[in-house]
């Protein structure tokens, strides 16, 4: 490890603790965030999942130092963060919706005086970029200006510069939510790589229900400020394993009397169609079949029956869609 140790290596609890954290921002007459309570551990990659507007990025900055709790606490390492904030900011790294590099240096200048800035020597500072350099496979940009980087490298390089202080968590807000489907993996790969070899705890926000269920360890669902439900995707799809999603093909697209029969359904959530397909979310998979089929008659050719995904736990927890 290059650069000065941690201030509190000995902390065993939990890395980030957030307790009934509340955060309404002045003017607002509601909380952007509505009593949160969450622990992330070491070497976790915890989710929060949730709609625009949920409270995502707000517990984030309140967790990042970048905006005081309206009540609660947030705890860093046992580091109080509205208390200690400099000293939680050497606990933390971030980076946020929008690229924060200083556009005007080079990678490698953004990168150096970070590490001066957090203590580090003039050669410990170096040493660590050049790591840091080879390691986000940014060395042939180290002097390129940052506002001459495309999107996915400016989001390589404050990765980089969140890292370059060896924070035990790291929070990461809507971190794939501009990438194409191959950097989004390739992020993932590396966020997987930061728990497994180096222990750190990442804390991440996302609207997409398949990143929460592919790439966290546990995820909490917001929603209007607060957690909904928290768990392993796993244990949050087992709660709602009574849900399942029908798929009906029909000769020809539904009528609306179709339709309404599907909805009169006892236990379905909701119908969608587009095209001749039709997606029913019923709550159980009890008898749902026979009563599907009847209520579409002559006009099925095929039918197909899908486990219930994270979508499905939100949309039976709010009635509403995740995208809505
Ligand atoms: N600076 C602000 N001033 C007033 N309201 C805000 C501010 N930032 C966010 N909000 C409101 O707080 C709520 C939560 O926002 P946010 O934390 O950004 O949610 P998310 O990241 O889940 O989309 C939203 O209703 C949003 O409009
Ligand atoms: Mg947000």
């Amino acid at each position: 490890m290059t650069g000065p140790e941690k201030t509190a290596p000995s902390w065993a609890g939990p890395r980030l603790r957030v307790e009934g954290l509340v955060k309404r921002y002045r003017g607002s007459d509601r909380n952007a965030v509505d009593g949160v309570s969450l622990e992330v551990g070491a070497g976790e990659i915890f989710g929060l999942l949730g709609p625009n507007g949920a409270g995502k990025t707000s517990t984030i900055l309140v967790s990042t130092t970048r905006a005081r709790p309206t009540a609660g606490k947030v705890t860093l390492d046992g580091i109080d963060v509205a208390v200690h904030g400099s000293r939680a900011r050497r606990h933390l790294g971030v980076v946020t919706q929008v690229n924060t590099l200083d556009r005007s240096l080079s990678v490698w200048e953004n990168l150096y005086f970070h590490c001066r800035f957090f203590g580090f020597s003039r050669r410990e500072a170096k040493a660590r970029c050049r790591d840091l350099l080879d390691r986000f496979e940014l060395a042939d940009r180290s002097g390129d200006r940052v506002d001459h980087l495309s999107g996915g490298l400016a989001q390589r390089a404050q990765l980089a510069r969140a890292l370059a202080h060896h924070p035990s968590v790291l929070f990461l807000d809507e971190p794939t939510a501009w990438l194409d489907p191959q950097s989004r993996l390739a992020l993932w790969d590396r966020v997987r790589a930061l728990r497994d070899q180096e222990g750190v705890s990442v804390v991440l926000t996302t609207h997409s229900m398949d990143e929460a269920d592919r790439l966290c360890d546990r995820v909490a669902i917001m929603d209007q400020g607060r957690i909904l439900v928290c768990g392993t995707p796993e244990e949050l799809k087992r709660a709602v394993a009574a849900a399942v999603t029908v798929e009906l093909r029909l000769k020809a697209p539904p009528s609306p009397e179709v339709l309404h029969r599907l909805e009169a359904l006892r236990g379905v959530e909701r119908v969608t169609s587009e095209a001749d397909k039709v997606e029913v979310l019923t709550a159980s998979r009890d008898g749902a079949v026979p009563d599907l089929v009847s209520a579409v008659g002559e006009g099925l050719l095929d039918l197909s029956v899908s486990e219930p995904t994270l979508e499905s736990v939100f949309i039976s927890l709010t009635g509403r869609n995740l995208r809505d």
